[in-house]
This record gives structure tokens, C-alpha cells and sequence, in this order.
């Protein structure tokens, strides 16, 4: 297999999202099989060359300074790009410009019109793309995948997802404010329902319609240190929030079944207490997945049960379904691995994905902001 010649771009070597998500899979002998790094973009040269030297990237990593730089670098198939919502779509645009494969980080540019643009041009371009909603990869919605799709629990006739979110209040520790302004695209709505969402739609497909319904009760946050105390106090400072923490999604699916979702954000600015339970129910039988202490299936564990029930109503077989662990890292490295073999929008998430899951989003704000029932077309 020729093995595909990655450029990166976001990859600090002060640390970043990439560092520790996608780093270990390009290094890994699993990555390095399909994949080879050839080229790295910084802030500045300076900036790639130190990231090239502390990841002891192949000394034949080309150092570039800015993303047209490294678009224009021909020894490279595929560019990564990690950088903070705000910046994806300048970044990303003069790469597809290039003709050159593009995966971007979640939430895939601020709003739904660049997303929509990026991927039209990704189309008209005719590379492959990828998002990074790395949920459809855990093993947990994988095996609820299958369990539907074989059977086990007949026609579904509704499904219920609640989940607890931690980043968003009612504390922070500070580190993340700009994931709580509106302006910056990257909410708890855009990220944390744009992963749910991944997940959810793997297992039982997209809303036809849907009322929603989002509630921001925590306007101002109050910054704490959470290695220091979990007991409320009383912090001398606040950050402004102008995003929902609550959001309530009720609906019919495409296949006719029944939906509802809750996020929610948890109690502190820590991953404690977090949690998620997910209940499938059809007419033979009942699928569960739930994580008591951790609320993002995409990047954790779930338990995964499956309930079958007999002729009479009685619950006739509980079974708890193995399943492989599941973490960010196993998550990112399957997707990878589809990446270079499957096949685009069933075995990973694209762009058009990616457009989808923005309309989405759009629904739920368009349906909050005016109480009425709305949809979203989930199709190019
Ligand atoms: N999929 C997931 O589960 C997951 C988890 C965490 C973060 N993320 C996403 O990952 C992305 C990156 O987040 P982060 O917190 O690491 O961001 P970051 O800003 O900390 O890191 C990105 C790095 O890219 C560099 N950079 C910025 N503009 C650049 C440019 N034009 N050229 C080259 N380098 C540039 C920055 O200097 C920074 O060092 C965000 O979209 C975030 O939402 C996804």
C-alpha cells in the first residue's frame, strides 16, 4: 500500500488538541503503515521547526510558515488541520484550493455557511475529506449500530439520550472561555451536540423534524481552580456566557421513530459526574447504553445491554454486550483507518457529513428562537 504523505497544521510544540489526538496514531506502526509525515505548519517556520524537533518528526519533515506554504508543497497528499473554530476555514480553504485532502477538526468551521462553503469546494475539487466527529468509530455506538441493523430489537420504535456535559458551567476553570461565546461557534450546542449527534445518528439515523428548546441558566460562570476544591465558595471572578447550556430536542426520526435528547452541563469545571444513558427500545427488545461518570460516548467507555423481550411481554434475555475499549485515541485511530479504505460517509464522517450535522445545529437554534417544528436536509 502506498502510503499516504501527511502535512500538519496546528500541532504546537507547546501542546494542542492534535498533539495528543492525532500525534500517536501518525506515530504509531498501524499509522506509519498507511500514512507518513512530510511536512509540518506553524504559527511561523520558527514555530514548525520547533514542533518538528521536540515530536522527533522524520528529519525530512518539510517546516512551513503559513498554509498557503504548506499547500503549495508537493510531497504532500493530505493535510491535518487542528486549529481553534474561528480559524479552520481560512486555513483549510487555500488547501482544498491546492487540490489536496483535508481532514478539520470539529466543529468544522464557524457556522454552517463556511462549512457549506468548504465543502462545495472540497466537491468541486473531488479530494477526500474527513471530520473530526470521531464518535461513529466507538465501539459502543458501533455495536448498537449492528444490534439495530441485525434485528435484535425489531422496528425502533423511540430512543432516548441524555447526557451531562462538563466544560460549560455553572464553573470554569478558565481555560476555555472562548468556547462559551456565541461568536467563536464552538458552543456546548456545536461541540458537544455536534459529537453527540455523530453518535446518535449512527445508530438510529437523522430527525425528520424536531422542537427544541435551549435554556442558557448559567450566564456568568464562576472561575475556580478545580484541583484546589470541589465545595462552591465563593469565587471572586466571573465569565460571561452567552451560549445555552441546556438543550432539549424532541422529534420523530427519519425511520418514524419517536426521539428525545437532553444535554446538559454538569455541576463544576472538572469531568466528574458526568454521565449518559441512552435507551433504544423496538418491538422485540430494548438497547441501553449508558457511562455512569463520563457523559461523552464519543470519547469513552458505554456500557452497552440488550434487553429481549417475549411473546407474553416478558423480559426474556439481559445481556451485557462485550465491546472493545473506546477512548479518544482507539476512537481516532479507526477513524484513520477508514480513512485510508472505507468508504466516505458510512465508514467516517466528510465534509458533507460534517454540512449535515451544521444544519442540525441550525435546526435546534432556528426551532428554539421560534417554537416552531422544524427540519433539516440531510442531503447535499
Ligand atoms: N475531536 C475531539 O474530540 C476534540 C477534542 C478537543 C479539541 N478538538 C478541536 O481541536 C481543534 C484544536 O483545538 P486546540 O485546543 O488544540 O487549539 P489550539 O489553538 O490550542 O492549538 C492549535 C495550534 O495551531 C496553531 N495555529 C493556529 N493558527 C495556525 C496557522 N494558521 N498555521 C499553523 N498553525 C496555527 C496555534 O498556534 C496552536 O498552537 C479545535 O477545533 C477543537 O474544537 C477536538
Amino acid at each position: 500500500m502506498t502510503q499516504v504523505r501527511v502535512g500538519l497544521l496546528g500541532f504546537s510544540a507547546k501542546g494542542s488538541w492534535a498533539v495528543v489526538g492525532h500525534l500517536p496514531y501518525f506515530l504509531s506502526d498501524a499509522g506509519k503503515a498507511k500514512y507518513t509525515i512530510t511536512a509540518l505548519a506553524g504559527s511561523s517556520l520558527e514555530a514548525a521547526q520547533e514542533a518538528i524537533e521536540v515530536y522527533k518528526l522524520p528529519p525530512t519533515t518539510t517546516a512551513h510558515g503559513s498554509p498557503e506554504s504548506l499547500a503549495a508543497d508537493g510531497n504532500v497528499d493530505l493535510v491535518v488541520v487542528s486549529v481553534k473554530t474561528p480559524h479552520q476555514y481560512a486555513v483549510t480553504k487555500p488547501i482544498l484550493e491546492a487540490g489536496k485532502s483535508v481532514f478539520v477538526e470539529w466543529c468544522f468551521g464557524n457556522g454552517l455557511a463556511e462549512s457549506e462553503e468548504l465543502a462545495a469546494l472540497a466537491r468541486a475539487k473531488g479530494v477526500k475529506t474527513m471530520i473530526g466527529t470521531q464518535g461513529r468509530q466507538a465501539s459502543a455506538v458501533q455495536t448498537a449500530k449492528q444490534l439495530v441493523q441485525d434485528g435484535a430489537i425489531g422496528r425502533v420504535l423511540y430512543t432516548e439520550l441524555s447526557s451531562t456535559a462538563a466544560l460549560w458551567g455553572p464553573t470554569t476553570d478558565g481555560k476555555v472561555t472562548w468556547q462559551l461565546q456565541k461568536k467563536n461557534g464552538a458552543s456546548m450546542l456545536e461541540v458537544y451536540g455536534g459529537h453527540l449527534m455523530e453518535c446518535f445518528s449512527t445508530v438510529v439515523g437523522e430527525f425528520a423534524s424536531l422542537n427544541a428548546t435551549l435554556i442558557n441558566t448559567v450566564p456568568h460562570l464562576a472561575v475556580v481552580d478545580p484541583n484546589a476544591s470541589r465545595s462552591p465558595g465563593a469565587p471572586a471572578k466571573t465569565v460571561a456566557k452567552d451560549t445555552p447550556d441546556q438543550i432539549l430536542i424532541q422529534g420523530t426520526l427519519v425511520s418514524g421513530a419517536a426521539a428525545s435528547i437532553h444535554m446538559g452541563s454538569d455541576l463544576t469545571a472538572d469531568m466528574m459526574g458526568t454521565s449518559s444513558l441512552w435507551k433504544i427500545q423496538g418491538e422485540k427488545g430494548r438497547i441501553t447504553l449508558r457511562n455512569p461518570t463520563n457523559g461523552a460516548i464519543h470519547v469513552t467507555d458505554a456500557e452497552v445491554v440488550l434487553e429481549q423481550i417475549g411473546v407474553d411481554g416478558s423480559v426474556k434475555v439481559t445481556e451485557t454486550i462485550p465491546c472493545p475499549t473506546s477512548t479518544y485515541h482507539t476512537n481516532i485511530a479507526r477513524a484513520w483507518d477508514r480513512f485510508a479504505t472505507g468508504q466516505p460517509g458510512v465508514d467516517y464522517p466528510t465534509f458533507e457529513t460534517g454540512v449535515i450535522r451544521k444544519r442540525f445545529l441550525e435546526a435546534i437554534e432556528k426551532s428554539a428562537a421560534t417554537g416552531q417544528r422544524t427540519g433539516y436536509q440531510t442531503y447535499l
